[in-house]
This record gives C-alpha cells, structure tokens and sequence, in this order.
C-alpha cells in the first residue's frame, strides 16, 4: 500500500452507470496562464468562464501578492484583474506557495517587464517525470535576463530591456512556448519560435495577447514569430473550455456503460481523442453546446495508442482512457512519449483486477526521448478483466480521476485516499458525480 497523505477521504461504491449531464467551465492549463498574462497590461482584464480549482485560487495569490487586484465580475466565473500598481511581492510570502504549482515560471517575463527582476519560488506540479525547467531558462537568458539560482528559488534580472530573440525548442513544450509567448510580446524586435508548442491552450493564449495589443503569427511548421510592442492594454476574454475534462468524462461513462452529456465540450479540440474514442468502441454525438459520449453496447476494442503533442493524442487524455481500455478484448498497446514516469498509476489498477505490463522499450512505433533508458513508459493492457474494490491512494491529477473512474466501474466498495488533489482541475467533482448518479460517500 503507498504511503498515505494527510488526507480526505472518498467511499465509491461501484457498479453504477454514469448517466445524465455535466457542464465544463474553462480549461486548467489556459486560465492560470491567461491570469498571468494579466501581468503584462497597463489596463484591467477580464477573464470570464473561469473554473473554481486550486490551480486558479494559487494564481489569484501570487497576483494578489505582486500587487493585481483580482475581485469577482458581474457574471458568475468572472475574474477582474487590475494590474495598476504591480510591486515586487515579499519573497517569503511567495516562497510560501512553493511546490503548489508549475505556474509561478510563467510570472518571470511579466515581472522582468514590469519590475526588471523577478524571484521564483521552487516548482510543483503533478509528479509525472522530472519536469525540469532548463528549456525556460535558457530562452529567458536568450532574452538577456541573467538568471541566478538560489537554495530557495531563483533570482532573475533584466539590467536592460529585454531583447527579441530567435529560439528553436528541444522539444515543443507547453510551458516554454508559454514562457517565449509571455517575453516576447514586451521585448524590442522580432522573436522568432522554431519547434513551438500548438496546443488549443496555446492559441487560446495567443488571442489573449493579441487582445492586449500583441503582434504574433502562428505560421506552419510549429513555427511563431512575435514583433515586440512597448506597451499592452487590457483584455476581455472568454476561456476555451477544457477538453482534457471533456475527456476525463468521457472515458468515465465509457468503462462504467454509462451515457454523459458535457455541455461546452468543443469537437475542434478533441478531434484526436474523438476518434480513438470511436476506435475502441465508444459512441459520440456532437451537438452546437456540447457532446454526448456513451457505451453503445457490445464489447470494446483493444488498440495500439501513442501519446504526442498537438494534434497527437494528449497524454493527459492516457490516464482515464487506460481504465476503459482494461474491458476492452485483446491486448492493447500503450506508448506514453511525453512524460518519462506517467504508468505508475497502472499499478493500483493490477491491485483492481487488470492485467497491465510495463516496458522500457518503446511500444507500438516511433522510437521517443525515453527509449534504451531506463524508464517504465510503455504498457500492454490485456482486457477484458473484471475490476474489483480496492483501497487507493491518488498520485496525481489524471492518476487521481482515472483512480475514480475504475473505482466506478468495479464491483463491491473502494476507499480512495487524497481526493482533494483532484480538486486542483476538476471544478465540483463530487457534485458533477452525485448528479451523473454515482453512489459515492466522503469520509470525514
Ligand atoms: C503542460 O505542462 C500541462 N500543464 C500538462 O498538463 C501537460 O501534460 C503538458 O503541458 C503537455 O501537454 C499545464 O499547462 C499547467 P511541457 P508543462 O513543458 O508545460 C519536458 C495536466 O494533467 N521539458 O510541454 O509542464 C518535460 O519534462 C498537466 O493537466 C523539459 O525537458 O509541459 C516533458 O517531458 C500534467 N524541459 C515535456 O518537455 C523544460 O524546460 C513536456 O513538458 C520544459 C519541459
């Protein structure tokens, strides 16, 4: 049994169908980021379709710590920030929100902008892989900010204003495509982007920007160029909604039989995951405010699956899709190249009943960063198996929700630990579940 954390406690008794309708309000991994770009303008902006997750309230006082005045809109999910009077924040106050988030790296351009020089606390973050933030700092010296790492986070400095510069990404990653996003807009000259990140969020946060005033083209090839401005303006934005949630959901009603409708679900961002969704047996409707997933029956298909960037298959999407997979007939092929230490949830799931290999090797086609090294990123899953009750302590965020899903569709009663994790990007969890019928108890 993994050791237990302080923890809050949920009862699932299994076995029940999902059926009915949740809503989604605004994506995790754009929110916080456009909270940040807030940073960057002289006027307030206003965020709106903003989820109540911990990823947010953590930003909202960060912000709030550097000075942004961030207060409730008239509409429900409706965020003001006022970036009149930013100041540097007392560091202890921030180093008090160390290892809560990965998102205080993305203050580091808006505060070498605003104050020339920025302190950020040391990361968190789901516990997925190492997660090192080496591609950030290099592009933010690329920029001329001289970065001085500290036993208790890092010192950054632009003696002078920050200049365009031309980067090209070891491998597109979100947060680092972020990082060029949020420094380039305010920098003198051109910055030209190579192996860039295109993600929804991405393009999402790009029309953000060009809310406030920025100038950035998203050309073919991954490639984004960004002609600095010397001063940005406020924004009025609607959030994109998440799809990793639409997803999660998804995955749900598919290993319980179940039927879900997830209002403001969007096709546009889910097309990759749409069609494996309907590979292994899953039934999909789209409608113009959202889409109904359901099991039509039958017996799933097992497949050989490869995680990717944009437009690949997500690997956020892996873990809930992972459970499903484990009723479906024949051996399924799992090749996970985003993250070197994502499968180690799979291992609750054998203690549930499935029957799940791990491998070093890199399964199922295009040899990846972690292949001949000694990382456990592919699996064999060989289904149908009958998942059982079990007693689980959750990992991490996908780890977490993919620990209720199989709880959900297993016969007899599980007793899941760490369930305010979820609460990190999951809006009303419990709620969306006692409404789609779930039999489920908190512990006190
Ligand atoms: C974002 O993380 C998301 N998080 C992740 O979602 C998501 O899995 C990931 O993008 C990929 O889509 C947020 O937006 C808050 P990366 P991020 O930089 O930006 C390596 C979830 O469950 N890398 O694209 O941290 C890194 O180790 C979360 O919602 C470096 O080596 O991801 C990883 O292997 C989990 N050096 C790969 O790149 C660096 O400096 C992708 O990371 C930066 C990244």
């Amino acid at each position: 049994m993994p050791e237990r954390t302080a923890d809050d406690v949920l009862l699932v008794h299994g076995g029940v169908p999902l059926q009915g309708e949740i809503a989604l309000r605004g994506a995790k991994n754009l929110v916080p980021k456009a909270m940040v770009a807030a940073l960057l303008g002289h006027e307030p902006s206003r965020l709106l379709n903003v989820p109540d997750i911990d990823d947010v309230h953590i930003v909202s006082r960060l912000l709030q710590l550097h000075g942004v005045s961030v207060t409730p809109g008239e509409e429900p999910g409706e965020l003001v920030l006022d970036p009149a009077s930013v100041v540097q924040a007392n560091i202890a106050d921030v180093d008090a929100h160390a290892g809560a988030s990965r998102i205080p790296i993305l203050f580091c351009g808006p505060l070498l902008h605003r104050l020339g020089h920025a302190f950020i606390p040391d990361l968190g973050g789901c516990r997925i892989g190492d997660r090192p933030i080496d591609f950030h700092l290099d592009v933010l010296r690329q920029f001329g900010a001289e970065v001085d790492k500290r036993p208790q986070g890092l010192y950054l400095s632009a003696p002078e204003r920050l200049r365009g510069t031309k980067v090209d990404l070891p491998f597109p990653s979100v947060g680092a495509t972020e990082q060029v996003l949020l420094t380039g807009v305010l920098a003198e000259g051109v910055t030209e982007l190579r192996n860039a990140a295109i993600e929804p969020e991405i393009i999402d946060l790009i029309a953000v920007l060009q809310k406030m005033g920025a100038i950035i083209t998203v050309h073919t090839d991954r490639v984004i160029r960004i002609t600095g401005v010397d001063r940005l303006g406020g924004y009025r934005h609607r959030a994109m909604s998440d799809r990793l949630e639409a997803a999660s959901w998804a995955c749900a009603a598919l290993a319980t039989q179940g039927d879900v409708y997830v209002r403001g679900a969007e096709q546009k961002d889910m097309m990759t995951f749409l069609n494996v969704f309907r590979t292994v047996g899953g039934a999909f409707d789209v409608g113009d405010e959202g889409i109904r997933f359901w099991h039509p029956g039958g017996a799933l298909r097992a497949l050989p699956l490869e995680t990717d960037v944009h437009p690949g298959f997500q690997t956020d999407w892996q873990q809930p899709l992972v459970v499903a997979l484990t009723q479906a007939t024949g051996l399924s092929i799992l090749h996970e190249t985003v993250y070197e230490n994502r499968l180690g949830f799979t291992e609750a799931l054998a203690s549930m009943g499935a029957t799940i290999q791990l491998y070093r090797e890199c399964l199922g086609g295009t040899p990846c960063r972690f292949g001949q090294r000694n990382f456990l990123h592919s699996a064999v899953i060989s289904g149908p198996t009958k998942l059982h009750a079990a007693e689980l302590v959750i990992p991490d965020l996908r780890g977490g929700f993919s620990y209720l899903i199989a709880a959900l569709s297993a016969q007899g009663t599980s007793v899941v630990h760490g369930i305010e994790l979820i609460n990190r990007g999951y809006e009303d969890f419990l709620g969306k579940l006692a409404g789609l019928g779930a039999r489920v108890e908190r512990v006190a």
